[in-house]
């Protein structure tokens, strides 16, 4: 269908976007990646899609030894790491050279990708990314990392997957919940850098929840390529390219841990609050006008995002958001939206600001309200 290269010199890899698995065996053929593949998937992902991609990897001429993981967040924790690399290194073996398939959600992406980036210090992994969400954003950019007990993502590295491979008839099996998840971070990216994309969501909201073909390749397909064109630019976040694809997320994980990942708000929900707890930041800085911040609720609430904070004390919030890596030194710092379509990074956001505003959105209270 359509590809996409992020530009990494010789780490530069595609993204193909695909509407079925029929162009993966010739994908991998050229890359050359080894004689052994550990599928790492999930059982519920494994009985709806580990069939046909056994077939296609045995296609390119791969061995494929399935490795199954817990369904959940769990399965990124250290144990699920130690186990999985002793179950690498069993299938390892002389004359064999091992490439790591990560087949599913954000969950598997992370977890593959981290255990690929260190088994003998490396070796190949593609992503086969199953959620809406992994598929325009974690299977993208080679984050990749494992959380603690401590918190979420604790330990990591950077390492860029060989190809990232799309179908996106994967989609039409995601549960309502997970798949609005994913509309979050699509709608993060109209926000951040595309207007087109953002009216596009506005004008097209049925086919789109109606998960039609035409309306997923459109939406998919811009969001990869935004993703891929920031991280060619700034892959480890050094230049301040790539942090904001932050926005929203600041807030947003504050509001998940406060939550107690209790799964009384999924990431993608999170996400949603924390767009419009910076968009009425920005309002209130007078960055941001009016008529933009409606839209921006409006359009989250029109996808079944929440726009109330509900049953989440404030001051949790507060205390979460202190812990947050990127409150660089205890200064806050945001992802603030200007207009629809551009964002900046504000430093030094007064505290009170941000609580006001986290209030407010816990109360019923609408910025035209209190002025
Ligand atoms: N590396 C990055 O850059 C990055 C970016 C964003 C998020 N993440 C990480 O991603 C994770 C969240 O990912 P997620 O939202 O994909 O959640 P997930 O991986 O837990 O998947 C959600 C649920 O959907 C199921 N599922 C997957 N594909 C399915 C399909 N096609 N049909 C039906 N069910 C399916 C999974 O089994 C799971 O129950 C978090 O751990 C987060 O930290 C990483
Ligand atoms: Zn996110």
């Amino acid at each position: 269908m359509n590809a996409t290269t992020v530009r990494l010199g010789d780490r530069s890899y595609k993204i193909r976007i695909e509407k079925s698995l029929k162009m993966l065996p010739r994908q991998l053929k050229s890359l050359n990646l080894g004689t052994d593949a550990v599928l790492i998937t999930n059982p519920k992902i494994n009985s709806l899609f580990g069939k046909k991609v056994k077939y296609a990897l045995r296609d390119s001429g791969l061995k494929v030894n399935p490795v199954l993981v817990p369904d959940s967040e769990r399965a990124k924790s250290v144990k699920e790491a130690v186990r999985l690399l002793g179950a690498i290194s069993r299938i390892d073996g002389k004359g064999k050279r091992i490439c790591v398939v990560a087949l599913g959600g954000g969950v598997v992406g992370d977890l593959a990708g981290f255990v690929a980036s260190i088994y003998k210090r490396g070796v190949p992994y593609i992503q086969i990314p199953t959620t809406l969400l992994a598929q325009v954003d974690s299977s993208i950019g080679g984050k990749v990392a494992i959380d603690l007990t401590t918190g979420k993502n604790l330990t990591g590295s950077f390492y860029q997957p060989r190809i990232v491979y799309i179908d996106i008839s994967f989609i039409r099996d995601l549960s309502r919940r997970d798949f609005i998840s994913g509309m979050a971070e699509i709608i993060k990216y109209g926000i951040i850098k595309d207007k087109r994309l953002f009216n596009y969501l506005r004008d097209n909201r049925s086919a789109i929840l109606r998960r039609e073909t035409k309306a997923l390749l459109e939406i998919i397909t811009r969001c990869v390529k935004i993703k891929a064109g920031i991280v060619s630019k700034d892959e480890r976040e050094r230049k301040s390219i790539r942090t904001i694809l932050n926005f929203g997320h600041t807030a947003g994980h504050a509001i998940e841990t406060a939550s107690g990942y209790s799964g009384y708000y999924s990431h993608g929900e999170a996400i949603g609050l924390g767009m419009i707890v910076a968009a009425r930041i920005s309002n209130r800085l007078g960055r941001l006008s009016a008529a933009d911040l409606l839209k921006i609720e409006d359009t989250a609430g029109s996808y079944g995002l929440p726009t109330r904070i509900k049953r989440i004390d404030t001051r949790k919030i507060m205390r979460s958001l202190a812990y947050d890596k990127k409150f660089i030194h205890g200064v806050t710092r945001l992802v603030l939206p200007v207009r629809i379509g551009k964002v900046v990074i504000k430093e030094r956001i007064p505290e009170e600001v941000i609580r006001r505003e986290l209030k407010r959105l816990s109360s019923k209270i609408t910025p035209a309200d209190d002025r």
